[in-house]
């Protein structure tokens, strides 16, 4: 985003002279109009006040790195390594980039738009500039893969209960780690592993989007929901957003490493949307109805033969309408 230095000065919303942007920016008054192009052909709504100069018309969520780090408690601020990028292929293939090269703490990658955002299932994230939360976090565990049974699903709460710490109500859990709210899909979770580096260390990309400001996406084939949408009184700020998330992920993380699965199971299964709900699974061959998870993060169905357990990377579940 080449106006990024212009439009951060305008995003209070207030009017600015021309002069005095070319003052705050170290330019000629010709630049600054020149940027004010720049950035409208960006596509951010730049009017002209006669005889006073630019305003922002249409308010901005911009991130910003200090606003983030400040955001956060210095316990958590001192572990990570946080790169907020204009524009990335995938803030998950960022920081594989940053493990393979060998990058110290706990790289967290924030984009504000992504060019190949990367979904579940190989499905593409929409991820347009300037709207939603696509945010990654390279976490490290030990003991091999198998003490990663459930993280997918501890990442889920972890993004219920930091989209709760907001105020937002009603976020359910649709497994594996969807989250969902009454009007559709709200946002994901993709967990991607790195192979062991060195023996029982395991490095897993933990990568959640967000939709926050979305109000259009016209090739989205399932209901989907923005925080915007869901609670449009609220200004929501991707950046505020971030600091929450990322303490939340740390955290939970953390409280994984050390009990597994079991100390996150019952605020899954709290927020489980299937349970109650006719379901099917194994396109068709598994039908009854969604009663929660067992102690691995399997999900279950009871169906007139007795209970079912659908593995995490199994077939999808679908409610039955
Ligand atoms: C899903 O399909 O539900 C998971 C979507 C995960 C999207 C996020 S956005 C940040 C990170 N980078 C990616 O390319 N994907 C994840």
């Amino acid at each position: 985003m080449k106006s990024k230095a212009l439009v951060k000065l305008l995003s209070d919303g207030r009017v600015h002279s021309g002069e005095r942007l070319a003052g705050e920016l170290g330019v000629s008054r010709t630049a600054v109009w020149k940027q004010v192009r720049r950035a409208l052909d960006e596509g951010f709504d730049i009017g002209t006040v006669r005889g006073r100069g630019y305003k922002l018309i249409t308010p901005v969520d911009l991130l910003d790195t200090g606003v983030i780090l400040n955001g956060l408690a210095s316990a958590v601020r001192s572990q990570i390594s946080l790169g907020v990028l204009d524009q990335v292929d995938s803030t998950n293939a960022e920081i594989l980039r940053q493990i393979d090269s060998g990058a110290t703490g706990v790289p967290v990658a924030i984009a504000d738009g992504q060019t190949m955002g990367r979904g579940r299932r190989g499905r593409t994230w929409r991820s347009p500039p300037g709207e939603n939360l696509y945010l990654s976090v390279g976490l490290t565990f030990h003991g091999g893969f198998s003490v990663l049974d459930g993280l997918s699903l501890v990442l889920g709460v972890a993004v219920a209960d930091t989209l709760e710490s907001l105020g937002v109500s009603g976020v359910r859990l649709k497994w594996p780690n969807d989250i969902f709210l009454p009007e559709g899909k709200l946002g994901g979770v993709l967990v991607e592993l790195q192979g062991e580096l060195q023996e029982g260390v395991v490095q897993v990309v933990a990568g959640i989007g967000i939709n926050v400001h979305m109000s259009r996406a016209d090739d989205v084939d399932q209901p989907w929901s923005s925080l915007a949408r869901h609670s449009p009184e609220h200004s929501w700020s991707r950046n505020q957003i971030a600091s929450a998330l990322i303490a939340s992920l740390l955290e939970s993380a953390t409280i994984f490493a050390e009990k597994g699965f079991a100390a996150f199971r019952e605020s899954w299964q709290a927020r489980d949307l299937f349970s109650g709900q006719h379901i099917v699974a194994r396109e068709g061959e598994v039908a009854g109805v969604g009663c929660g998870i067992d102690e691995q993060g399997n999900y279950l169905v009871e169906t007139e033969a007795g209970v079912v357990s659908i593995r995490a990377g199994e077939v999808s579940l679908r409610v039955v309408l």
